[in-house]
């Protein structure tokens, strides 16, 4: 007989014995803060949909960065909007790019602070697509030269690690050929393994500007309805070589993090994108929801299913929070 033998409230009587039997623990060196990086000077925007995110200059970006790393945050990752888009991309790929400008002032100015890059032209063509266009269809090996360029650029310019995040296939393994053709053999991919056709991307496509011109991106990010399969593209960016495979969006997809936990012995990241950011401001915002709590209870319940590190807007915030 299980009652009263067993009274599952004894070990939750006072928050020392809480803590002293809790299982999952939030790090602020779990955490990787995304940042937005625009051409000028003195430039700092607020992202509409993002309440609380900027649009920030080089020289700006610096000194958040620095304020970052003093927080205690091992990493942040860098996205770019450049002042031109074209067909191609081309100023994703850069050598003088704003991801490889700001990339050289981080590594200079914030030594010790990991600087990822996000690696993918949406952000840089002019049609919002994630790869080349022809015909009105993505292709998948030419997007390949890119995307390698683009990993070359970064590294020459001090990239701690690369993130593909196209989900061209086959992209890992090429860029893995080609850091190490260019000498950096220990350069770490952290690869967006299981990227989902999602609608929480929408207040980063604002940030961004990088929403399709035309179509969609279900014909290369994954179908949401799909678990084993991104269970086979967690495989196949593993035997390509990625060191860190990551699952996007966390919240949503909390189920195909755990079984991506039980399948490899590679660090799993995940993603808390733009949009889960925003539900939970707006819903603060209207006072529905306790922000901090919430902000809490949602990295926490990434962590359990069993991520080792979460990409998260709310990195600054949630390392205040663990610290009070
Ligand atoms: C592609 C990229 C996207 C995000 C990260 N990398 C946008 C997309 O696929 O549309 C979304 C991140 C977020 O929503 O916070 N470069």
């Amino acid at each position: 007989m299980a009652f009263p033998r067993h009274r599952m409230r004894r070990l939750r009587q006072s928050e020392p014995l809480r803590r002293m039997v809790r299982e999952t623990r939030l790090s602020s060196s779990d955490l990787i803060y995304p940042l937005f990086v625009t051409e000028g000077r003195d430039r700092r925007q607020e992202i509409g949909s993002m309440p609380g995110q900027y649009r920030l200059s080089v020289d700006l970006l610096v000194k958040e960065a620095a304020e970052v790393k003093l927080l205690g945050i091992p990493a942040v990752i860098l996205f770019g909007i450049p002042e031109r888009k074209d067909e191609r991309g081309t100023s994703g790929y850069d050598p003088k790019g704003i991801v490889q400008r700001a990339v050289r002032a981080l590594k200079d100015q914030v030594p010790g602070l990991l600087v990822i890059t996000d690696v993918c032209i949406d952000e840089y063509t002019s049609h919002g697509h994630c790869g080349l266009v022809k015909d009105g269809r993505i292709l998948n090996d030419e997007t390949l030269e890119c995307l390698r360029a683009m990993a070359r650029t970064h590294a020459q310019a001090g990239a701690d690690m690369v993130a593909p995040s196209d989900m061209m296939d086959g992209r890992v393994a090429a860029i893995r050929e080609e850091l190490d053709r260019e000498g950096f053999v220990d350069l770490p991919i952290m690869a967006y393994a299981a990227k989902f056709a999602s609608c929480f991307y929408a207040p980063f496509r604002d940030a961004a500007d990088s929403s399709p011109k035309f179509g969609d991106r279900r014909s290369y990010q994954m179908d949401p309805a799909n678990a084993r399969e991104a269970l086979r593209e967690i495989e196949l960016d593993a035997e390509e070589g990625a060191d860190i495979v990551l699952v996007k969006p966390a919240l949503p997809f909390l189920d195909v993090i755990a079984a991506a936990r039980a399948r490899t012995s590679l660090p799993i990241a995940a993603y808390q994108v733009s949009g889960e950011y925003s539900m939970i401001k707006a819903a603060a915002r209207a006072g529905w929801l306790d922000e901090p709590r919430a902000i809490i209870e949602s990295l926490l319940s990434i962590k359990r299913a069993g991520a080792d590190l979460i990409l998260t807007y709310f990195a600054k915030d949630a390392t205040r929070l663990l610290n009070e």
